[in-house]
C-alpha cells in the first residue's frame, strides 16, 4: 500500500514536471521562430551584414541552404534580385549585388578575394542600411510581419496603404505610434490588431516612421 502511494506520487510528480517544462520550452519558441533557427555562415563580406538583417524578415535562412550547390556570384546575385522583384523584398541594386556576393563566397564558387566580389562588396551603402535594417528587424521580432507586409494585404492592410492614407497627416507617425502600441480596429475592417504592448514609445515610432515611408 505504502509503496503503491509512493509510486503513484513519484508519477504524478514527473506527469506534473513533464508538462510544466514542456511548456517552458515551447514559449519562447513560438514568438521568435525565423531568425534563430540558422544562422548564415561568419564574413567579413558587407553582403554578411546586409543578409543577416534583410533576408530572415520573410523566411528562415533554410531557403537559402536549400540553394544547389557551386552557383556562381551572378546566379546568386539574380536569386537575391529574384527576391526583391518578384517578392518585393526591400533591397537596393547595391544591397543586391553585395548579398549576391557573399552567398557565392559562402555557398557557391566564388572566392572573398576574386575582383567582382571585391567590387561587388565595396560599395554597399552603409549609411541607409544601418537605419532601415533596425526597424525591419524590429518588425520581425515583433511579429507583425506575421500578419502585414509591404505591399500587399495579409491580415492587417499593407503598409504602403496604410503609408497613403496617412502621410498627408501632420500627427501621422505619432498618431500611428499610439495606434501600434494600443491595437485597434475598425479603421480598416472588421479584424482587430492586437495592442504591442512591448514596444517601447521610442520603438513604435520608429515603426511608424518606417511604415509612413513605404
Ligand atoms: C519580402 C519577402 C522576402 C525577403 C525579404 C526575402 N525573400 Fe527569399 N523568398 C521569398 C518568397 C516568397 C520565396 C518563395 C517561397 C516559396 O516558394 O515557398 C523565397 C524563396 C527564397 C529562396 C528559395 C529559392 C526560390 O527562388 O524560391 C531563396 C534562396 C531565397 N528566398 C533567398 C533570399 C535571400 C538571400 C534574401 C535576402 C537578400 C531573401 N530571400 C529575402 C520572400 C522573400
Ligand atoms: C494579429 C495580427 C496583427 C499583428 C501581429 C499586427 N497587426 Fe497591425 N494591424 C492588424 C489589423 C487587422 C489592422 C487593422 C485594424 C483596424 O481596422 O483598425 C492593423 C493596423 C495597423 C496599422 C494602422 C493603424 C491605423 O491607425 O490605421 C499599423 C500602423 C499597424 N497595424 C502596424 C503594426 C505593427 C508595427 C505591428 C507590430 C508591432 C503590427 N501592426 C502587428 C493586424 C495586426
Amino acid at each position: 500500500m505504502q509503496s503503491t502511494k509512493a509510486i503513484h506520487s513519484i508519477l504524478a510528480f514527473s506527469f506534473i514536471f513533464l508538462t510544466t517544462s514542456a511548456s517552458s520550452f515551447a514559449a519562447p519558441k513560438q514568438i521568435k521562430l525565423p531568425p534563430e533557427t540558422a544562422k548564415l555562415p561568419k564574413s567579413e563580406l558587407a553582403g554578411y551584414q546586409l543578409a543577416t538583417q534583410k533576408c530572415m524578415i520573410c523566411h528562415s535562412v533554410d531557403y537559402i541552404f536549400y540553394q544547389p550547390p557551386g552557383m556562381n556570384q551572378a546566379q546568386w546575385t539574380a536569386e537575391v534580385a529574384k527576391m526583391k522583384h518578384s517578392y518585393g523584398a526591400m533591397l537596393s541594386e547595391t544591397d543586391i549585388k553585395s548579398i549576391g556576393a557573399y552567398l557565392a563566397v559562402v555557398y557557391g564558387t566564388a572566392k572573398a578575394t576574386d575582383s567582382e566580389v571585391i567590387a561587388a562588396s565595396a560599395n554597399s551603402s552603409q549609411p541607409k542600411t544601418n537605419r532601415e535594417p533596425q526597424a525591419q528587424e524590429l518588425l520581425t521580432s515583433s511579429g507583425c510581419m506575421g500578419c502585414h507586409a509591404i505591399d500587399n494585404k495579409v491580415l492587417g492592410p499593407s503598409f504602403k496603404d496604410i503609408a497613403a492614407k496617412y502621410k498627408q497627416e501632420a500627427q501621422a507617425q505619432n498618431m500611428l505610434a499610439t495606434s501600434i502600441q494600443k491595437g485597434g480596429v475598425g479603421k480598416w475592417g472588421e479584424i482587430p490588431m492586437p495592442p504591442m504592448a512591448n514596444l517601447t514609445a521610442e520603438q513604435a515610432k520608429g515603426l511608424a516612421k518606417f511604415i509612413l515611408e513605404q
